[in-house]
């Protein structure tokens, strides 16, 4: 029995292979997956195993894997389900260090206890599973395709993982169509044991692979996966598609902060902090991939549109504002620059327009001047087709720029829209790796995601910030509501919560009888309200619990009488705690704020516009925690309301830096604080800069003790 874990390089690089239900039959998968790794030249040993024997494919067949070598690095499993347990005991048994068990029907359609079982063995006997549920995987550092799919892998620098089988065998055949050559393909099935994160760490560190593209449908461990892509996309790009916009896990959840996570928000937010490209479809995930593999990714800006449509250069400039892509608008530079190439009726603005008649010379002089401009730095040339422009020259003109820009280090893309001879130019071009495209968004998406990458690469600042709050009082504040068989905290305990986190909170104080509150209310200032405190009642209002805009000591006392009266006519049961008397809180800007543990990724925060119709208006933004306050900030910036932040129509600006603030206290809360699950504040009323902002409401949920959420 053994806890060691063999080195994930002997799955990408095995000395020697078994396939367990090597088949004589050569239209069943065991067959097919010899037949690959014999004809995709495979240079290590080859073990067909098979009780009945013989030889396939002119390999002798061992009967049981023990009859093999003792030295195995990998097994591929073929055998159906009900056998697949004693197989995969079997190599384990034998010392083999990987699996690929291709075999299906385990928790994919409920057998998830077989599944358990035979990963469970696996790894007390320090064998590692990959799927079960897979078509197996291509390593082109081992020239090894262990895959049932139709052969003749094309090699190249694109490492792809994939979670779909169906999509990543056509993959196969689709990347050698689209010219991307492959370095690895993993089909990870149901992720029984390795994961994505496993993958990537050999993947990152593999001198062929440039750019990893993953398939992904859901994640499990994904503080992990999380934790690995931020290191891997520091040294390649990865470049992920995400099926599943599903927010059917949300909807159970019992805060704002859980339904508005719908998984795929979350995702998205944490994969762009990672560093990780998303791509909406297979295909700008292919078009990423080449356009970045090899090249050198910079941060971008000052990009220049060089056309010979108007049409389509306005359609290139709604897609930069679509994909971030900065357009350099100094009007007086590119006048200058672009002058002498543009006849009198074009335009030096940007877009370049060249007009229809130009020809493969002004492409050249406008696109010399763009190349020797030290402050342009990139350029989208546009061509549709014309008869003033030689069809002939254009694969001629378009290569010998790319080639000067590509030696210049300067990021050119071509877009070319067109009749036959546009279509053959295209599909040559492509074919010798030249960045180019037959959509203008598809042009530009891969500009602007090679930009969104060369900003990760710079702002690598890894700064961590963290509040200083008192974990102690808040792990009481959890532990007493906890003793109450609460998962949730009252108000008043929130708010005690609220001042362990340094967060500021409208004046208040819990009177437990007359007197007291007429001398909290003066101490307070007028005006004020007042709420009912008890665990019994939840809707407060609804009973009468709740008095605003008390502006005297008489309306104080009226408001006490009449408070305790009506909720004891209503509720005689409640137990009251008191009454809370609290102050009127100005008006400002209604904000929400809110950490949770999330389900896949761990700690996330969220900010957003906050009030009643938050869920309505859904303008909110996340991150994984932990994170530090300039990621808060643009975390912010990411809400259509943000401007609001920045004050329109004479209005100051808002306290930005307390809202800031206040959300690095809660990812220090949900950070530090395991008792904690969720929390939120709605709203968190922004003042102006300078008066600091709010928390007027608290809503706080507890981790239960099998770790998961409580529901209030
Ligand atoms: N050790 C070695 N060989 C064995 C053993 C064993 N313990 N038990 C049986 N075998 C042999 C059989 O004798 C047979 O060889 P033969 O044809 O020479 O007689 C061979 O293993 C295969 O066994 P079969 O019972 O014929 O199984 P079959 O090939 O029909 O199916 C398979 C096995 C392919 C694993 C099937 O159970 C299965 O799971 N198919 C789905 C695979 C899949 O789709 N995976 C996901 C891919 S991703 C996607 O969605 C595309």
């Amino acid at each position: 029995m053994s806890d060691d874990r063999p080195d994930i390089r002997y799955l990408f690089e095995p000395r020697s292979i078994a396939v367990v239900g090597a088949s004589h039959s050569q239209e069943k998968i065991g067959h097919k997956i010899l037949q690959n790794i014999v004809n995709g030249g495979y240079r290590g040993k080859i073990y067909p195993i098979n009780p009945k024997g013989g030889e396939i494919l002119g390999l002798p067949v061992c009967r049981t894997i023990a009859d093999a070598a003792r030295e195995i690095d990998l097994v591929c499993t073929c055998v159906p389900a009900k056998f697949a347990f004693d197989a995969v005991r079997a190599a384990a048994d034998s010392g083999a260090k990987f699996n690929l068990v291709i075999t299906s029907g385990f928790s994919e359609v409920g057998n998830v206890e077989e599944e358990k079982r035979l990963t469970a063995y696996a790894r007390r006997h320090g064998m590692r599973i990959l799927g079960p549920n897979i078509f197996g995987m291509f390593s082109a550092a081992a020239s090894l395709d262990a895959t049932f799919g139709p052969g003749g892998i094309r090699p190249g620098n694109v490492a792809i993982i994939t979670q779909s089988g169906a999509l990543g065998l056509a993959m196969i055949g689709k990347t050698a169509v689209e010219n991307v050559g492959i370095s690895a393909m993993v089909s990870v099935g149901n992720k029984a044991d390795i994961d994505e994160a496993d993958l990537i760490t050999y993947l990152m560190a593999d001198e062929i692979t440039q750019t990893i593209l993953m398939y992904i449908e859901g994640v499990r461990n994904g503080d992990r996966l999380l934790d690995v892509l931020a290191t891997a996309t520091r040294s390649k790009p990865i470049i992920v598609i995400k099926s599943g916009r599903s927010k059917r896990g949300a909807v159970a959840a019992a805060s704002h902060t859980g339904s508005l996570a719908g998984s795929d928000d979350v995702f998205d937010a944490v994969m762009r902090q990672c560093g990780v490209l998303r791509a909406e479809s297979v295909k700008e995930a292919f078009n990423l991939c080449k356009f970045m593999s090899g090249t050198k990714a910079v941060r971008g800006g000052n990009t220049v549109i060089i056309t010979n449509g108007g049409g389509i250069g306005v359609l290139a400039t709604d897609a930069c504002e679509k994909y971030k892509v900065k357009l350099y608008d100094d009007l007086e530079v590119l006048r200058e620059t672009f002058d002498p190439a543009t006849p009198d009726f074009g335009s030096t603005k940007n877009p370049i327009d060249l007009t229809g008649q130009a020809t493969s010379a002004d492409y050249t002089l406008a696109l010399n001047a763009a190349l020797s401009n030290e402050q342009i730095g990139a350029v989208i040339a546009l061509y549709c087709e014309t008869a003033v422009f030689d069809a002939d020259n254009l694969s001629q003109m378009i290569e010998e720029n790319s080639a000067k820009y590509h030696a210049a280090g300067k990021p050119i893309v071509f877009s070319v829209f067109g009749g036959a001879g546009t279509e053959r130019s295209l599909a040559a071009l492509t074919k010798r790796r030249i960045p180019i495209f037959g959509d203008v968004y598809e042009t530009v998406a891969c500009l602007g995601g090679m930009f969104t990458y060369g900003r990760h690469l710079a702002d690598q600042t890894h700064a961590v910030d963290e509040a200083e709050i008192d974990v102690t009082a808040v792990a009481r504040v959890a532990g007493e509501a906890r003793a109450e068989g609460r998962g949730f905290l009252l108000a008043h305990e929130g708010q005690e919560l609220m001042r362990a986190a340094g967060i500021p909170l409208p004046q208040s104080h819990l009177a437990r009888n007359l007197d007291e509150a007429v001398r909290f209310a003066e101490e307070i200032g007028f005006p004020v309200v007042m709420k009912v405190v008890s665990r019994d009642i939840l809707h407060k209002s609804d009973v009468g619990g709740v008095a605003l805009d008390l502006e005297n000591p008489e309306e104080v006392v009226d408001a006490y009488q009449a408070i305790l009266g009506s909720c004891r006519a209503r509720m005689p049961q409640a137990r009251i705690r008191g009454i809370e008397v609290a102050e009127m809180v100005p008006a400002g800007v209604e904000l929400i704020v809110g950490a949770r543990r999330d389900g896949a990724f761990g700690p996330i925060v969220m900010f957003g516009m906050g009030g009643i119709y938050v869920e309505v208006l859904k303008d909110v933004s996340f991150r994984a925690v932990p994170l530090d306050r300039a990621e808060v900030l643009e975390m912010m910036r990411e809400i259509r309301a943000y401007p609001l932040l920045l004050g329109v129509r004479g209005e100051e600006r808002k306290d930005i830096e307390s809202v800031v603030d206040a959300v690095i206290r809660l990812a220090t809360i949900i950070r530090r604080c395991p008792g904690i699950s969720d929390i939120e504040v709605n709203p968190l009323v922004a003042y102006e800069q300078g008066l600091g902002s709010k928390a007027v409401d608290v809503r706080v949920l507890l981790t239960d003790l099998d770790g998961g959420e409580t529901d209030a």
